[in-house]
């Protein structure tokens, strides 16, 4: 029996945890080869996703470098993925997001003639400089992709918005939803001490997470000093912030957070001990994608602090909002929340406009059909 050759191809945090999960049931599946390539464009940060989902990877190209600049990711990426197609010759290469893996990866799929899919496509905020550069990566990639992987009803219609075929477009849900259902345990404890010392039944502990090109400077500056100001104001309310190990990013936290007793500045957690303390926590605010996914599913209100969002289901839904980067708006957006409870309560509802935990399993399906007819044709 032939089979469908896929190549996984991923490199940071978010990309790790939302393939693994497809990956996982690809593994199930005897119709389909899978070899997995990491580009590496994130070090630690995906070692321990890879560690955590057992995955070993066929290929690692180790593109990372501190400080790496968004040039030297996508031409060492592209680099390394063209020697790696070469000798593999995939039916299907799958990338995952928005990431510069995810761009490099399309590119050096299309430029050997390979098949894309696009795990993750259709997402807009309508601003290619917000995210940035994610919104132009993941146009530049919906370019190349032959398969149109839309988590949303929404991520659909922007991508038939632009003209793609609708026979090219699949809408699964997020496979962030699957990796979360993997993590999330009721009876979890906690390797780092600190974080099973705080009271979760009486402190309102806040999960801070920040860390986007575009915030980096005053806007990031805005958001941790409004948090941080919450923290000295009010005795109830704790704040763990894991930050990620950008320096910049960790520069500004240093400056603005030091000396408040209730910001535990930490290292970045790994994907379970993370999720388990989100849901712990009693109020998410951040200006990650993921995590705009991954609160809504486990009923926890969380403040968006960027100007766009390419994820408008969870404001739809009403367990999200878009407070921006301006400090007084930030400021009494938290603060609402810490002091009406009746505010508090609106937002503090479980829903999943992003999936229902059966996201890759219907890529999966979709792949083998769509990508055995063409080996058999
Ligand atoms: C990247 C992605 C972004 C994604 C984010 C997830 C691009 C352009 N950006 O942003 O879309 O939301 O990952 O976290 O693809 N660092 C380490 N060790 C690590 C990872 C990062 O030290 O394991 C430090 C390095 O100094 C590195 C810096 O963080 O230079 C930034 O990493 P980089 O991958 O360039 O961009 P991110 O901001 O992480
Ligand atoms: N995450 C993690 N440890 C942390 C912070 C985040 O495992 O200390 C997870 C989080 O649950 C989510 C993903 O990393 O699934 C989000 O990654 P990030 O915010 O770096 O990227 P983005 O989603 O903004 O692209």
């Amino acid at each position: 029996m032939s089979k469908l050759k896929v190549m996984t191809v991923f490199g940071t945090r978010p990309e790790g945890i939302k393939m693994a999960p497809i990956i996982k049931v690809m593994e199930k599946t005897c119709e389909i080869e899978n070899i997995i390539c990491i580009t590496a464009q994130h070090r630690e940060m995906l070692d321990q996703v890879l560690n955590l989902f057992e995955i070993q990877p066929h290929y690692d190209l180790n593109i990372f470098k501190p400080g790496q600049s968004l040039t030297e990711i996508t031409v060492r990426a592209l680099e390394g993925l063209e020697r790696v197609i070469e000798k593999e010759k995939p039916h299907v290469l799958l990338v995952q997001g928005d990431t510069s893996t995810v761009f490099a990866g399309a590119l050096a799929a299309f430029y050997q003639k390979v098949k894309i899919g696009h795990v993750e496509a259709g997402l807009r905020s309508g601003n290619l400089y917000s995210p940035y550069p994610e919104e132009a990566n993941r146009k530049l990639t919906g370019i190349l992709t032959d398969f149109h992987f839309a988590p949303t009803k929404t991520n659909r219609d922007n991508l038939l918005k632009e003209g793609y075929p609708e026979e090219k477009i699949f809408i699964t849900g997020n496979t962030v939803i699957d990796a979360l259902q993997y993590a999330v345990r009721e009876d979890y404890t906690f390797d780092l001490q600190l974080l099973n010392d705080i009271d979760y039944q009486n402190k309102k502990v806040i999960l801070l997470t920040s860390h986007r090109r575009e915030n980096i400077g005053k806007p990031m500056e805005n958001i941790f000093k409004a948090v941080n100001e919450i923290a000295l104001k009010n005795e109830d309310v704790e704040v763990v912030f894991p930050i990620h190990l950008n320096p910049k990013v960790r520069e500004i936290a240093n400056k603005v957070f030091h000396g408040n007793s209730r910001v535990h500045l930490i290292e970045p957690l790994d994907y379970e001990p993370f999720t388990n303390l989100m849901a712990k926590s009693y109020l998410v605010v951040t200006d990650s994608g993921g995590l705009q996914e991954e609160a809504p599913s486990l009923g926890k209100p969380v403040l968006v602090v960027r100007r766009e969002t390419e994820r408008p289901e969870g404001i739809e839904a009403g367990t999200a909002k878009l407070v921006g980067t301006d400090y007084e708006n930030i400021y009494r957006e938290i603060d609402i929340l810490i002091k009406d409870e009746g505010e508090y309560k609106m937002m503090a509802n479980a829903v999943n406009p992003y999936g229902d935990g059966k996201a890759s399993e219907r890529i999966v399906d979709i792949l083998l059909k769509h990508g055995m007819d063409q080996l058999e044709g």
